[in-house]
C-alpha cells in the first residue's frame, strides 16, 4: 500500500472524528529501512533518488463539517468549485443469483478449486452460479445470529499495521476472519517467496496455459503463506504509456487483458486463495490519483475498461478492489454506477467489492456498492473508520438497511466458503510490519515454481529486431554493458517495495505490487554459465556512465550485447524525480548514449531491454551495427535465465507485443497529465474513446516503430486455408435471445445480462493452418481483429481473438479461434445492451495487428 495524501481524504464532508495527521510507512523489506525514514535515497552518478512523497500533504481545501445523521450529500472540492451529489436510490436486490441452469458440457457447474482444463481456444464457460449459491446459504446461516455491531465488523477491516497482513478482518464469531495480501506478482512482505514475471511478461506470451499455470503457482503460496485473499491481478489499461503502474497489468488491449485476467484469476482461486480483480475502474496514471477524475463516456467504460472485469467475473472472481480516483466526478468507491450497477446488476458479481487501501470516502459508500472497506481507518492508521461504529449508527438510524449490511456481511463470508477456505485454511505465517519475525520463515512456499518463472521470462520476451545475431551460437567472445546486466550492488531487494533506482538487472517495478526477492538471477550469472559450457571468453562493464569505457570494452568482441532498462511504480514513492509515473519513455542512466557508444564501435550490438512499457527508440533502432533488439520485460527471479534462454535459443521467441512502441511520444493518443494544487481534483477526459493504443495508430494513420501484437521468432510461419463456420446450438434454452440478438436486439436490462451464457457460447469457429516454413521448431501467436463496417463507430481493427501453435520445421498444423455473440458486439448507449452493429462484419487473421494473413467475412 502507499500512503495517500492525507488532503485528498480530508476534501470531504467527513462526520468521523478528525484524522491523525500521520501518514504511515510500510517497513517491510528486507532493506534496513526503518519505518520513519523515506527510502534510502541511491546516488548514482546522476544524482538519482528515491523517496517517499510527502509533498502532497497538506491540510488545505478543507471541507467543513456536518453532522452524521443528516448527511444525505457529498461535497466535492473541484476545479469549478464544491460539487453535490445526489446519493443514490438504487433499488438494492440483495444475494443475486443468475437464474441459467448449467448446460454441460459448455456451461458446466465449477467449483473454483476445480476449474475447466487451459485451452488455447477456450470454448467451455464455466458457471460458478451453483457454488456461490451453496457459498451464499452457508454465509447466510453464519450471520444469522450475528448482532448488526458485528456484521459491521465483517465489512471493517482492522486498521493499518494492526494485523499480520496489509489488510485484515479479525474474527466474528465462528468466522476466523480474513488476511488479505499483496501483491499481483507474487507473495508480498515475506520470505521464501516465488518472485513472478509480472503482468507485463505473462501478458507478453499471449499463452493463456502459462497465464493459468502462472496464477495456479502464485495461488498455491498465497494459500500455503496463509493469505486468504490475494491482491491482484490489476488490470488497468495502459492508457497512457507513462502510467506507473501499466507493468502489474496486462497492456493496452482489452481483450488480451481480458484473457490474462481470466486465466490468471481461475488459476489462483484453483490454487485455493481468493482473487482480487484490480483497480476498479480508471485508475490510469498516478499522479494525483486520488484526486482526479476520469471522465469516461458509457461506450468506451464498456467495451474497453470494464471488459477485463467482466472477465474477471466470468472466472469467478471472489473479490474487486474499487480505485483511488474518481470516475465521472464521483469517487470510484462510491459509484453507483459502476458498483452497483456495472458490476453487481449488468455482470452479476456475487462476490465483495473492497476499498483500494483508504480509498473509501464516506459510509454511504454501503449504498453504492461498497462492502469491504479497507484496511478500514480512514486515513492509514488513524484509527477512525467510515465502517464500523459508524455503519452500525447508520444501520441502526436506517439512513442503511439492515439487508444491505446483511448483503455485505453474507458476500464477504460466502467468498470465504466459496473458495472452501472453512475446510482447514493454512494459518497466516506473513507479517507484513516485521519481515524479521520468525513467523515469516516457517513456510517455504517455493516448490518448483522457478520453472514456470523462467519459462513465462522467455516466452514473455519480444524478439523485436534480428539481423542474423541471434541466436549465439558458441560465440568466441562477447561482452556484457550496462548496469542491467549485473546483480544489483547490494542484494536483490535493495529498496523497500523496490522503490529505487536499480543499481541491476530490472526484474519488477516498485510500490505494492511487488514482493521481495528470495534470490535473483541476472544475465551476467546466466551468461557466465553459459560460456563455460561454450568456452566463450566473457568480457563486461556495468557502468552506465562512462560511456568511452564502454565503447573501448566492446572493440573486437564478436558479439556486444547492451543491458538497458526503464522503471516505473506506484505513486507513493517517488526514483529519481519519477513520481511514479515516468517522466519520459527513455531508458535510464542514458541507456541511448549507451547502445549508440557501443554501436559506434561493434557492428554486432544486441540490444536487450528490460523496461516496464513502452521505450522510445528511434535513436538507435536504425543503427546498421544494433543487429538485434530483445525486449525482455520484467521477468521476477529468473530473469537472466530467461534472457539467456532467448539469446542462446534454447527458446524460440514467441512473444508478442502486449502495447504499441511509438516513434514519438505524442503518437500516443493520450499523455500523462500532472499539475494542479493540492485541493484541485483534475479531470481526465478520456476523449480519445475506444481509440487506445494500436486503435488510434490505426485510425490516425500513425506508423507506430513496432505495432502491438508484434514479435518475430528465430523461424517464419506462413498462414493458409482460412474457413468459418457457424455453430448451433438449437437445444438451447435462450434461443429466443440469440434471435433477438440476431436480428439486431440489445441484451436485456437485467442482472447478469453482460455474462450471460448465450451472449458468450462459442457462435463462429474459425479454422486455418500455420506452416513453419523455416529451419527451427517455434511457436507463434495467431491473432483474429474484427473489422466493423464505419458506421459502427469502431476502430478499424479490433482484436476478438488469438491461440498458439508450436510447429516443427517444415510442418502444417491446424488452429481455430472460437467467436462468441459478444465478440461481435458493440455497447449501444441508448439501449444500455450489447448489439450486433448493423452492416458487414470482416476479420483478419495474422501475425500482428498490422501484419494480417488471411482474410475473411463473418457470416450474417
Ligand atoms: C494499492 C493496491 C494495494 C493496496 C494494499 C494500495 O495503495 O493501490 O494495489 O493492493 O495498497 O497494499
Amino acid at each position: 500500500m502507499g500512503p495517500r495524501p492525507l488532503s485528498f481524504v480530508l476534501l470531504l464532508v467527513s462526520y468521523a472524528v478528525a484524522s491523525s495527521s500521520s501518514v504511515a510507512i510500510p517497513t517491510t523489506s528486507a532493506s534496513a529501512v526503518s519505518s520513519s525514514t523515506p527510502v534510502a535515497s541511491n546516488s548514482s552518478s546522476t544524482g538519482a533518488t528515491s523517496s517517499i512523497s510527502s509533498a502532497n500533504i497538506s491540510t488545505s481545501g478543507v471541507a467543513t463539517s456536518v453532522s452524521t445523521t443528516s448527511l444525505m450529500t457529498s461535497y466535492l472540492a473541484t476545479e469549478t468549485g464544491p460539487l453535490t451529489l445526489p446519493i443514490s436510490h438504487y433499488s438494492f436486490s440483495p444475494f443475486p443469483t443468475p437464474t441459467l441452469a448449467p448446460d454441460p458440457p459448455n456451461f458446466p457447474a465449477t467449483d473454483p478449486l476445480d476449474p475447466p482444463p487451459v485451452s488455447a481456444d477456450p470454448v467451455v464457460v464455466p458457471d460458478f452460479a451453483p457454488a456461490w449459491a451453496a457459498a451464499y446459504t452457508k454465509a447466510m446461516s453464519m450471520i444469522s445470529n450475528f448482532t448488526i455491531q458485528q456484521k459491521a465488523n465483517i465489512t471493517t477491516g482492522v486498521g493499518w499495521g494492526n494485523g499480520l497482513c496489509v489488510g485484515n478482518i479479525a474474527a466474528v464469531g465462528d468466522f476466523p476472519g480474513l488476511c488479505l495480501q499483496d501483491s499481483p506478482l507474487g507473495v508480498r512482505d515475506t520470505d521464501f517467496v516465488t518472485s513472478f514475471p509480472a503482468g507485463i511478461t505473462t501478458a507478453s506470451t499471449w499463452n493463456r496455459a502459462l497465464m493459468r499455470a502462472r496464477g495456479f503457482a502464485m495461488g498455491q503460496e498465497h494459500r500455503m503463506k496463509g493469505v486468504n485473499v490475494a491482491l491482484g491481478p490489476m488490470m488497468n489499461m495502459g492508457r497512457i504509456a507513462q502510467g506507473g503502474r501499466n507493468w502489474e497489468g496486462f497492456g493496452a488491449d482489452p481483450f488480451l487483458s481480458g484473457e490474462a485476467a481470466y486465466e490468471t484469476i481461475l488459476g489462483l482461486q484453483a490454487g485455493g486463495v481468493q482473487a482480487t480483480a484490480k483497480h476498479y475502474i480508471n485508475n490510469e496514471q498516478e499522479w494525483k490519483r486520488t484526486q482526479e477524475s476520469s471522465n469516461v463516456d458509457d461506450r468506451t467504460q464498456h467495451e474497453i475498461y470494464a471488459h477485463p472485469f467482466m472477465r474477471s467475473v466470468m472466472a469467478g472472481v471472489s473479490s474487486v478492489m474499487c480505485s483511488y480516483n474518481l470516475v465521472n466526478d464521483t469517487y470510484a468507491c462510491n459509484n453507483n454506477k459502476t458498483l452497483n450497477d456495472i458490476m453487481k446488476r449488468e455482470f452479476g458479481f456475487q462476490g465483495f467489492i473492497q476499498s483500494d487501501w483508504a480509498a473509501t470516502m464516506d459510509t454511504l459508500g454501503a449504498v453504492a456498492g461498497l462492502d469491504l472497506t479497507m484496511p478500514g481507518d480512514i486515513t492509514m492508521g488513524s484509527g477512525t473508520t467510515y465502517f464500523g461504529q459508524n455503519l452500525t449508527d447508520f444501520v441502526l438510524n436506517d439512513t442503511i438497511s439492515i439487508q444491505r449490511l446483511d448483503d455485505m456481511a453474507t458476500r464477504i463470508i460466502a467468498a470465504w466458503y466459496f473458495l472452501h477456505q472453512d475446510e482447514g485454511y493454512p494459518n497466516t505465517t506473513v507479517s507484513s510490519f516485521d519481515l524479521y519475525n520468525p513467523l515469516n520463515q516457517e513456510v517455504n512456499a517455493q516448490s518448483d515454481h522457478y520453472l514456470i518463472v523462467r519459462e513465462i521470462g522467455a516466452a514473455g520476451t519480444v524478439l523485436l529486431k534480428n539481423e542474423g545475431a541471434l541466436p549465439l551460437c558458441k560465440p568466441k567472445n562477447i561482452v556484457l554493458v550496462g548496469s542491467d546486466a549485473a546483480p544489483p550492488t547490494s542484494g536483490p531487494n535493495e529498496y523497500t517495495d523496490q522503490g529505487g533506482d536499480p543499481s541491476g538487472i530490472l526484474a519488477m517495478g516498485w510500490g505494492s505490487g511487488t514482493d521481495n526477492f528470495t534470490y535473483l538471477v541476472s544475465p551476467y550469472e546466466a551468461i557466465q554459465a553459459r560460456a563455460r559450457v561454450d568456452q566463450t571468453s566473457v568480457f563486461w562493464d556495468f557502468d552506465d556512465w562512462d560511456l568511452a569505457a564502454a565503447g573501448n570494452s566492446v572493440i573486437g568482441m564478436e558479439a556486444a550485447i547492451v543491458f538497458v532498462n526503464s522503471d516505473s511504480g506506484e505513486g507513493y514513492i517517488t526514483v529519481d524525480g519519477n513520481a511514479g509515473d515516468r517522466q519520459n519513455l527513455s531508458a535510464w542512466h542514458q541507456g541511448d548514449q549507451l547502445i549508440l557508444a557501443v554501436a559506434a564501435q561493434n557492428n554486432n550490438t544486441i540490444v536487450v531491454t528490460n523496461s516496464v512499457g513502452p521505450l522510445i527508440i528511434e535513436p538507435w533502432v536504425d543503427h546498421p551495427n544494433v543487429t538485434a533488439i530483445v525486449w525482455a520485460n520484467l521477468g521476477g527471479n529468473e530473469a537472466g535465465n530467461a534472457i539467456a534462454d532467448i539469446l542462446y535459443g534454447a527458446w524460440n521467441p514467441s512473444g508478442k507485443l502486449p502495447y504499441t512502441i511509438a516513434k514519438s511520444p505524442a503518437d500516443y493518443p493520450a499523455q500523462l497529465v500532472t499539475g494542479g494544487t493540492a485541493a484541485d481534483i483534475l479531470s481526465i477526459n478520456y476523449t480519445e474513446g475506444l481509440f487506445i493504443d494500436y486503435r488510434w495508430f490505426d485510425a490516425q494513420n500513425i506508423t507506430p516503430r513496432y505495432e502491438f501484437g508484434f514479435g518475430l521468432s528465430y523461424t517464419t510461419f506462413e498462414y493458409s486455408n482460412l474457413a468459418i463456420t457457424k455453430i448451433y446450438h438449437e437445444d438451447y434454452a435462450q434461443t429466443d435471445l440469440v434471435h433477438n440478438w440476431e436480428d439486431g436486439g440489445a441484451t436485456p436490462i437485467a442482472e447478469g445480462s453482460t455474462t450471460a451464457l448465450w451472449l458468450h457460447m462459442p457462435a463462429h469457429k474459425i479454422t486455418f493452418d500455420v506452416t513453419n516454413t523455416g529451419a527451427l521448431y517455434g511457436g507463434e501467436v495467431p491473432q483474429l481483429y474484427i473489422h466493423h463496417s464505419p458506421s459502427a463507430g469502431e476502430p478499424p481493427s479490433v482484436l476478438k481473438g488469438f491461440t498458439n501453435v508450436v510447429v516443427s520445421p517444415g510442418q502444417t498444423t491446424s488452429a481455430s479461434i472460437t467467436l462468441s455473440r459478444y465478440d461481435l458486439s458493440v455497447w449501444d448507449v441508448v439501449r444500455q445492451g450489447w448489439a450486433k452493429p448493423e452492416g458487414t462484419m470482416t476479420f483478419s487473421v495474422g501475425a500482428s495487428s498490422r501484419d494480417f494473413r488471411l482474410n475473411g467475412t463473418i457470416p450474417a
